[in-house]
């Protein structure tokens, strides 16, 4: 969930652990930064930033999630937003006649035990629950949490290091998309150029070339689309690495469906006139803010989605796409009422907990609006209700 615009200034200080641990990514990124030959892409900054082994934000010990972290997410929230997937990964499961369930980027373990929790209960529990997981750190986790809270699925889970290569059943990806590197772009006199990081004055700064040929090329397409060129001085982000991400899910599965649920846009709004700073954004301490070249390695990294570019490399490598609706719409016409029906015998104090649960998950200025989910099927399947009520793939 993203946390409210905070201004720079008023961020917290990070501890003396962090701001050490900060020092030596820091130090980490001048290397690549010098290797590069003096700068490097602002995709190759973030990579660094978020994954580099033992120090990136992801791979190393940062608390990330809940009250004590950066951030927090849906299945953190609230175990009823797992429930709800958990019923149409069993509508999906049902008509492939069983099947496995992956999970890329499983943060603390958190969706993982509520989905096989209420699978279980509806009696469609997959043959193999698997993980894959960028970061050490978080798949430990995420062992631990499966071990306490639901040990008795432990034998169904698997961590997988790559895709597997022929993949039939459900994949559930939440605010994955959005952690993935992107390139960052201006308009120059009509020209794109690449925004790239080096080191001035000893602090990291941005510097602008002319784009490589991939991402020119990725622009051009966007302003073809759009039937528009960016103004001069238009500035936003390409997720390069999101349409790989999407093309190798796609390919890795020869039957199933996709759910991926982030916070995101149609292209048409995403690249807005009104919108020419982009959708970059850092997570401290839960405060938002615009400088992602501050506290390397303790702060989330994150970029809203082109969900049109989502649609565009899933139907690039042959998948359909199964709907396309808010977050709101996914958990109330995915049966979370049906989830709620024995709220009237909850205590007063448990009422009040879920009704906020509720709210956070479901209210447009909270994470009702702002979150979608893209379905993208491949083979003979009916897309799941949820996704169908009020679909907004005419959007895209
Ligand atoms: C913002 S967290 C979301 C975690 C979790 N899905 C949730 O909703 O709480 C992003 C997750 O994606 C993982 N991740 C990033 N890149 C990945 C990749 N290429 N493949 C798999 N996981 C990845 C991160 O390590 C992290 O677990």
């Amino acid at each position: 969930m993203q946390p409210k615009p905070t201004d720079r200034l008023e961020l917290p200080r990070p501890d003396t652990i962090s701001a050490n641990h900060s020092l030596k990514v820091a130090a980490a990124i001048r290397v690549a930064i010098d290797a590069g030959g003096g700068s490097i892409s602002f995709a190759e900054y973030m990579q660094h930033a978020l994954y580099t082994p033992g120090l990136g934000y992801y791979s190393a010990g940062a608390t990330k999630f809940g009250a004590a972290g950066d951030f927090i997410t849906a299945p953190e929230i609230s175990p009823l937003f797992g429930a709800v997937l958990a019923r149409q990964s069993a509508f999906v499961l049902e008509q492939l006649g069983g099947g496995d369930i992956l999970e890329p980027g499983a943060g603390t373990g958190a969706l993982a035990v509520s989905i096989l929790g209420k699978l279980d209960e509806l009696g469609a529990l997959p043959q193999r629950y698997l993980i894959l997981e960028a970061s050490p750190d978080l798949q430990e986790r995420q062992e631990k949490r499966l071990s306490a809270e639901a040990p008795e699925y432990l034998s169904r889970v698997s961590w997988i290091s790559s895709l597997p290569g022929d993949f039939s059943g459900v994949v559930i990806a939440n605010e994955v998309a959005d952690a993935l590197p992107v390139e960052r772009f201006r308009i120059n006199e009509g020209k794109v150029l690449q925004a790239r990081v080096l080191v001035e004055d000893s602090r990291f700064s941005w510097t602008f070339t002319d784009a490589p040929s991939t991402l020119e090329d990725a622009v051009r397409s966007i302003e073809a689309d759009l039937g528009i060129p960016f103004e001069d001085g238009y500035e936003s982000e390409v997720s390069l690495s999101m349409r790989h991400w999407v093309s190798d899910l796609a390919t890795a599965i020869t039957s199933g469906f996709v759910f991926m649920i982030d916070y995101g846009l149609p292209r048409r709004e995403y690249y807005a006139h009104e919108r020419s700073r982009g959708w970059l954004r850092c997570h401290f301490r839960h405060h938002a803010h615009n400088d992602p070249l501050i506290l390397p390695g303790i702060q989330d990294l994150t970029s809203w989605v082109d969900f049109t570019a989502v649609a565009e490399a899933a139907s690039l490598a042959g998948m359909t796409i199964g709907g396309y609706v808010t977050q709101a719409d996914l958990l109330l016409c995915g049966g979370m009422q049906d989830e709620l029906a024995g709220f009237a015998a909850l205590s007063v104090e448990e009422q009040a907990k879920l009704s906020g649960q509720i709210k956070l998950l479901t209210l447009p200025a909270e994470m009702g609006e702002n979150f979608k989910c893209i379905g993208l099927s491949r083979g003979d399947l009916t897309a799941p209700p949820a996704l169908t009520s009020s679909d907004r793939t005419h959007r895209l």
